[in-house]
């Protein structure tokens, strides 16, 4: 083709390329669904991510302002070097409380349309909330946490530069910690999506043994697919009960305490003993026991793993998969674990190449300072405030109505 033709036929060779690369995403019926690379971080059209909001949510995150007693944060159930998940297989609670679940880690959470083990929040906004007024957790009360913030001087200054409102807005605090997840908590660009782009040196050989065994023979794909390595669907694998349930006065209490205010039937009530999952959100016996599947992409550094961390290591969760699953009571009594789980027949090495996949594929530790939080103040009678007062403590735009001193 010489020069001139080429330059003429730009537009169809193009044409036709896109064509090409997107029949290639297109699956035949029948073929395995696959991973992909991460894509941009996606964002609601209400709450666009800024400095000003990320910067404001990174602060929040870490301050135990915005709960019940004022004692804990987000950032004491998600250690930054915890995985920015807790290491205790059952998280800590509200005090006086335990949770009932482990806490799971808050990186590239943004990339997901359902939240929790049980996957009943929609949105980072919507989760947010609800993990800092659920009575395990932050147990807060919205006007009290909201008076908090208005009688600290630092948060009137930066809710006004990110939302333009006079005073805090509780609301926004949640809209804030979500921008703060979107902006800081992704992990872009790991060996994954390197490897997958096209470096074929991102990967060593062992995980690319290991990556390959993921997407053959260990079949962890038909679950486990997609950027976020999840189908975002829910299975009981017939992972077993959690001891602590059965164990402990304190985790009986919370235990009872979920499944009672979720709504059970009394004659459940009295009969289950374990995570029902997702039957609070369906209320059909065939999805007790069904929990999200896990997205995988951080999964080396938020051991112990499973919905109330039953198991220690990535070892133990291979050899359980290789076992072909596990039985609980919900699959004893309702038949309802999922066929897709078979025995395996790995090798030693196979689980090994599965463990070196699956580590290489979490990428670099994402680390970051705890921050220093803001203090309250005392404000002064706003009628006798000089311009520099006001403005130190945010409240200048009140000054027309008062008059400038
Ligand atoms: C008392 C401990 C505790 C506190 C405080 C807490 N969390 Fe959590 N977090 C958990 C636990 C436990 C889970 C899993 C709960 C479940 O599935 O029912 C969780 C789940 C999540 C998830 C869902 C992750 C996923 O994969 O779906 C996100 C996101 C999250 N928390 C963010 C936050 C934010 C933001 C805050 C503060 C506003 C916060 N958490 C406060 C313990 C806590
Ligand atoms: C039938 C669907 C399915 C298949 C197949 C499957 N998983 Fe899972 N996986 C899940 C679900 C669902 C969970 C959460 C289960 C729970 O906590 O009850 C999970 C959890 C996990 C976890 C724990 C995640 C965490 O944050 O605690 C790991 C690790 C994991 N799977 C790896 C694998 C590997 C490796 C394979 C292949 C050998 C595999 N899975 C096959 C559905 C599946």
């Amino acid at each position: 083709m010489r020069p001139s033709n080429v330059a003429l036929y730009l537009p169809v060779l193009l044409m036709c390329g896109f064509l090409a690369a997107g029949a290639a995403n297109v699956l035949a019926a029948g073929d395995p669904p696959r991973l992909a690379p991460l894509p941009p971080v996606p964002e609601p059209s209400d709450n666009k991510t800024t400095k000003a909001k990320a910067e404001l949510g990174r602060l929040l995150f870490f301050d135990p302002k915005i709960t019940g007693d004022a004692s804990l944060s987000c950032g004491d159930c998600h250690v930054p070097r915890q995985g920015w998940g807790l290491a205790d297989p059952i998280s800590r609670g509200y005090p006086g409380t335990v949770h009932w679940r482990n806490s799971q880690t808050v990186v590239n959470t943004a990339y997901l349309a359902k939240l929790f083990w049980q996957g009943d929040a929609g949105s980072l906004e919507a989760q947010a909330e609800a993990a800092n007024t659920g009575a395990v957790a932050g147990n807060g009360s919205n006007d009290v946490m909201e008076a908090r913030l208005r009688q600290t001087p630092e948060y009137i200054k930066r809710f006004r530069e990110a939302f333009g409102t006079e005073r805090p807005l509780i609301n926004d605090a949640w809209y804030a910690i979500a921008a703060f997840e979107r902006a800081e908590l992704i992990q872009k660009d790991n060996p994954l999506d390197r490897y997958l782009t096209g470096d074929k040196n991102a990967l060593s050989a062992k995980a690319v043994k290991g990556k390959q065994l993921f997407e053959g023979k260990a079949n962890c794909i038909q679950c486990h697919n997609g950027p976020m390595l999840t189908d975002e669907k829910y299975y009981n694998l017939g992972v077993p009960r959690p001891k602590e349930f059965e164990e402990t006065g304190l985790n009986q209490v919370t235990y009872r305490w979920e499944i009672y205010q979720k709504g059970l039937h009394e004659q459940r009530y009295r009969q289950w003993k374990d995570d029902p999952g997702l039957y609070h959100t369906t209320a059909w016996v065939r999805d007790a026991g069904k929990h999200r599947t896990a997205p995988l992409r951080y999964i080396k550094y938020t051991a112990p793993y499973m919905h109330a961390g039953q198991f220690f290591t990535l070892e133990e969760v291979i050899d359980f998969y290789d076992k072909g699953g596990g039985e609980n009571e919900f699959t004893k009594r309702y038949g309802n674990k999922t066929r897709i789980l078979k025995p395996l027949n790995l090798t030693k090495d196979e689980k090994e190449a599965l463990i070196a996949f699956l580590e290489e594929l979490s990428g670099e530790e994402i680390k970051m300072a705890v921050p220093k939080v803001p203090s309250y103040a005392v404000k002064p009678d706003v009628p006798g405030l000089t311009q520099a007062q006001a403005k130190r403590i945010g409240l200048e735009r009140h000054l027309p109505a008062i008059g400038k001193k």
